[in-house]
This record gives structure tokens, C-alpha cells and sequence, in this order.
């Protein structure tokens, strides 16, 4: 789709490139790649943009943001990151001392945890007023993230650019329930964190599913969440799949995938959504990657055997004994013994008690002191 709207000739004729990988090297690799393949257009006076989800979706995976803003901006090129799945409470890109490591453009989307009814459709974008408006016909001299100092013309912000064509501004009923949400945002997303370790720790302990979670043990995305995101904790967002692999020989098929989905309600609504107040999940192979070839699903880590789960603010125990229902009637018959591989009672009992004092005890001593609140 992004292909077809923004690439073919008759709409915007924009060369959409993607990359793949979380660190800087990677994106580098990437943007020689682009710029070799593109090198007429870009002599032609054309400009690469670059544009950023993290963390991403659906694995909720961080990719080292400041790093490959700040070698963007060594280009001369404008960085746009879509923060959405962090929230700004897990992710505070703007607040990097050096502008260089700053994207340009920061991007959340409203409709996700912010309002967190999933009542409002809406978003925002955050950036420097100089990139943001200037008045018609007008222009104004300012310092650009890469240290020099440049004059930006009123045709270049997003006000004329954007915003003017396509309607910018929230009526009040949304900009009502968006306020609201923000004033229990945190604390929302403070239980949800703990839920996404729960979850992730417990269903990595079953042989027979794979956890793609950066607060999975052992995951390979979990030092740069560590790095970058709000007191280490996890985006809550990630993926499960039963594929074969080291943990298990993959026993469960698409058959006892949909029998198991369709169990999954009321627990966890069926809902495309995420970062809703309730746990969502999906199957992306049938849904929001739907449109990617089946190269471009492996190459993004989604399988046929899929599950996105968009954790919410329920006691997480709820959810896994829903769960473990929900594969008694749809997996066990077909594979016996799948539901001995799931935690015992106590050791859900037990995880959880521990993650959720680790993670308020954490935030607690986070806090700045009573003596900081008074200066
Ligand atoms: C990372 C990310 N950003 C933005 C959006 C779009 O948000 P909205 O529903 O507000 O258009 C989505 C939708 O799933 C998303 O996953």
C-alpha cells in the first residue's frame, strides 16, 4: 500500500525504501544502499527523509533512535520517528541533550495508549517551530540539528506542507478525552509494563512457543531497551508464534491457531488496535501485514502461527489463564501433553509478585525527592 500511494507516478512518485536491523551500522548499510540506487533522483535535487518506528510493531522491538538520528542529521537529512508503541512515558527522545540525536519530527498517535479508550481517532507531531510553521511568504534563520545555522522558508513546514491540506486541529470532544487520558497515562503504563514482563518471562518458560519480547530472557533487542526506554521497562507490545524452533518441534498448525483465536475472547478482545486499556490481540499474517509478500513477513519475524499481543492493564494472570483454557480445548486434543509445558500455578503466583514490586520499587526511587519537588 505504501508502495502503491506514495511511490507510483501519478500520486507522489516518492521512492519508498525500507530497512531492517535496530542499530546504526544497519541503518547506515541502508542508507548507502539508497543513496547508490537513487543517485539521479537525488542530483535531480529529490530528498530522502527518513522515516522511524520505534519501538516497532508488532515485536515492540527499540531501535537505537538517537544514533541513527544523529547519523542522519551528519547527512543534512530530516528524521521523522513515530514513538507511538513507547508512549511518551517510556520513550523521551526529545529530552536527548545534544538536538543532533533529537528526531525532527515526532510522531504519536492519539487512538493508542494516550487516550487509551480507543474512542478518539487522532495524533500529533512534535517538532521545532521553525520546522512547524512559519508565516506565509516569510522565513526564519535557525541552528538545524547538525549544528549549522540555515534559513527555512515558509513552504518547507509542516503547517503549508501538510496540516493546510490535510486538516490538523481536534474538535473538542476529542481533545477533551485526549487530556483526559494523558492524566492517568503513566500509571497505566507503568502496569502494563509489569504485565508485558509477566507474560513474556511465564510463556517463555513453554517449550512449544516462541516469545518475541525484549523482556523475553535472553532476547537479543533487550540491551537497547535497557539503554533507551524509561527505566529499562518494555514497550507493551510483542509477539508469541508456535513455530518450529530451539524451544519446541512446532506441533502446533494454523487449524489449532484459529481454534485457540477464536477462544481467546473475552480475555483479550480480537481488535486490529493497540494500546488499548484491555489486551488485543491479532494475527498479522492475516491482518495488518497482510499486505507483505510471504519474503517480507519472514524477513519481518512473523509466521503463519503468529499471535500480536497488545498487553493491557488486566491482572496478567487472568489473561494466562485464559489462555491456558482457551489450549486445552483447542490445542490439547490435537497435541497432547502441550499443556504440561506451561508454568505450574505457583510459579505464576510467584512471577508475578516479584515483577510487579521489582518494577514499582524501581519507579518509586525514580521519583525525584520530596527536597527536588520544593526548589
Ligand atoms: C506505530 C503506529 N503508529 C501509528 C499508528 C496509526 O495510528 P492511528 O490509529 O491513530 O491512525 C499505528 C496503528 O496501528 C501504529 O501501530
Amino acid at each position: 500500500m505504501l508502495h502503491d500511494w506514495y511511490g507510483k507516478s501519478s500520486n507522489l512518485d516518492v521512492a519508498v525504501e525500507w530497512f531492517d536491523g535496530f542499530e546504526c551500522a544497519d541503518f547506515v548499510a541502508a542508507l548507502d544502499r539508497v543513496s547508490a540506487a537513487h543517485r539521479a533522483r537525488l542530483e535531480a535535487g529529490r530528498q530522502i527523509y527518513v522515516y522511524l518506528e520505534s519501538p516497532c510493531n508488532p515485536h515492540g522491538y527499540v531501535l537505537d533512535a538517537p544514533a541513527i538520528c544523529e547519523a542522519a542529521h551528519r547527512r543534512g537529512l530530516t528524521t521523522i520517528l513515530d514513538s507511538t508503541v513507547a508512549t511518551p512515558v517510556l520513550q523521551r527522545l526529545l529530552q536527548d541533550s545534544d538536538p543532533a540525536r533529537r528526531p525532527d519530527f515526532l510522531i504519536h498517535s492519539f487512538t493508542k495508549d494516550i487516550t487509551g479508550s480507543g474512542a478518539t481517532t487522532a495524533g500529533v507531531v512534535i517538532g521545532r517551530n521553525e520546522r512547524m510553521f512559519i508565516p506565509k511568504g516569510e522565513s526564519a534563520a535557525a541552528t538545524g540539528p547538525d549544528g549549522n545555522r540555515r534559513v527555512y522558508k515558509w513552504d518547507e513546514t509542516l503547517f503549508w506542507n501538510v496540516y493546510y491540506v490535510k486538516g490538523a486541529f481536534l474538535d473538542a470532544d476529542k481533545a477533551f478525552e485526549v487530556l483526559n487520558g494523558a492524566r492517568t497515562l503513566e500509571q497505566r503504563v507503568l502496569g502494563k509494563c509489569v504485565n508485558t514482563i509477566v507474560l513474556a518471562q511465564l510463556l517463555s518458560r513453554h517449550p512449544e512457543i516462541n516469545v518475541h519480547c525484549n523482556a523475553a530472557p535472553g532476547n537479543r533487542n533487550a540491551k537497547l531497551r535497557e539503554r533507551l526506554l524509561y527505566l529499562g521497562l518494555p514497550a507493551p507490545l510483542f509477539t508469541i508464534d508456535f513455530e518450529a524452533g530451539a524451544s519446541g518441534p512446532g506441533r502446533v498448525g494454523r487449524a489449532q491457531l484459529k481454534k485457540l483465536f477464536d477462544r481467546l475472547e473475552p480475555a483479550f478482545g480480537l481488535q486490529v488496535s493497540l494500546g488499548q486499556n484491555n489486551s488485543v490481540v491479532l494475527c498479522p499474517a492475516l491482518t495488518s501485514h497482510s499486505e507483505l509478500s510471504d519474503e517480507a513477513l519472514r524477513e519481518a519475524g512473523i509466521a503463519p502461527t503468529t499471535i500480536r499481543i497488545s498487553v493491557g492493564s488486566e491482572d496478567p494472570r487472568t489473561l494466562l489463564a485464559h489462555l491456558i483454557k482457551g489450549a486445552e480445548l483447542a490445542i490439547e486434543p490435537d497435541c497432547p501433553g502441550f499443556l504440561r509445558g506451561f508454568p505450574q500455578p505457583s510459579e505464576i503466583d510467584a512471577v508475578y509478585r516479584q515483577v510487579y514490586a521489582d518494577v514499582h520499587r524501581r519507579y518509586v526511587e525514580s521519583r525525584p525527592s520530596f527536597d527536588a519537588l520544593l526548589a
